[in-house]
């Protein structure tokens, strides 16, 4: 898909990732609809400091609220028009100190699954149905039409998953939120594949954003130790170029592509090689 003249949503909009990619799509010539929690002044702010044209402008939603996020969506289709996807970026990684009771991990867990799963379906639904919205409801009623089938590619959707995503990485609670967006992304692309739309995940090792502040030394020693190459916590920019290449390459789709210098998280064995235990890490990351 041709980047230039398309409007895109991108969730945790004024975050690491996310501003990166918010940059990347209007240096290609795309509108940008920022969603995010932060203040409307300070989201507002931001979406000045990217565009004083106009072309990104920022919503405060929270993206489990699902009927909000209907409601943000439809206004940027309304106000920036050719919605054409969304970068979801949006998502959490709590952080606390561990201990070997497994059920304390529950609450986090709890959490996690709500912003960083049940968001994703959230806003990979909502954008898809405004993106289809004219096909579903060919005669402008609340009733859906019938099934119908495009040739036409008329959306993207990129997911933001994670090397935890692994089943074996070491993340208790955080790598099965993440599993499940790798899931969502294969269930939406099937789902979303006669109407046109492409829907695909990046999985990045670590990126020094403010999602990783207070992270414990332990996966950075590792990913240091054991990626393959590079050995080295990841740039943003490298991120932005997966997302723009995604989005361009019209076969890409139904996958997860791992950014991560080839990172297993699962090298280094408590008391094996001078391995810690991640158990141990301070804060530990569920
Ligand atoms: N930084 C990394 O090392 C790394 C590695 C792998 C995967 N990821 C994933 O990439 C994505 C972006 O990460 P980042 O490093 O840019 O994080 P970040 O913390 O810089 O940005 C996340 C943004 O999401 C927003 N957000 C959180 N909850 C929200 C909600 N309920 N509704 C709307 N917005 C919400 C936050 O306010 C924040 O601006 C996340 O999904 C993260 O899990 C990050």
């Amino acid at each position: 898909m041709k980047i230039s003249g398309k409007t895109f949503i991108v969730t945790g909009g004024t975050g690491g990732l996310a501003s990166d990619a918010a940059r990347m799509l209007l240096a290609e010539g795309a509108s940008v609809g920022l969603f995010d929690v932060v203040p409307t002044e300070t989201g507002d702010a931001f979406a000045q400091s990217l565009s004083g044209e106009g072309k990104a402008i920022y919503v405060k939603v929270d993206i489990t609220d699902s009927a909000a996020v209907k409601v943000a969506v439809r206004l940027v289709s309304d106000k920036l028009h050719n919605l054409a996807g969304c970068v979801h970026c949006a998502g959490i990684s709590l952080k606390r100190p561990l201990s070997n009771v497994v059920a304390e991990s529950i609450g986090n867990f709890e959490k996690m699954l709500k912003v960083n799963t049940v968001g994703t379906f959230i806003v990979n639904a909502q954008v898809a149905d405004e993106i289809n919205r004219p096909l579903n409801f060919p005669d402008g009623s609340d009733k859906p039409g019938p099934f119908w089938t495009s040739d036409e590619e008329r959306g993207v959707i990129v997911n933001l998953a994670s090397a935890a995503s692994r089943p074996y990485a070491r993340t208790l609670a955080y790598g099965p939120t993440k599993a499940a967006v790798v899931g969502i992304t294969e269930a939406m692309a099937d789902f979303l594949g006669p109407s046109g739309i492409r829907v695909a995940s990046i999985s990045p090792s670590i990126i020094m954003s403010p999602l990783n502040a207070g992270l414990g030394g332990f996966f950075t020693d590792d990913l240091l130790k054991h990626a393959i190459f590079p050995r080295a916590p990841i740039g943003s920019e490298q991120i932005s170029s997966t997302i723009k290449w995604i989005i361009e390459t019209g076969a890409i789709n139904a996958t997860n592509i791992f950014v991560d210098g080839g990172w297993k998280m699962v090298v280094t064995k408590p008391g094996i090689e001078g391995g810690k235990d991640p158990r141990e890490s301070w804060p530990g990351v569920e």
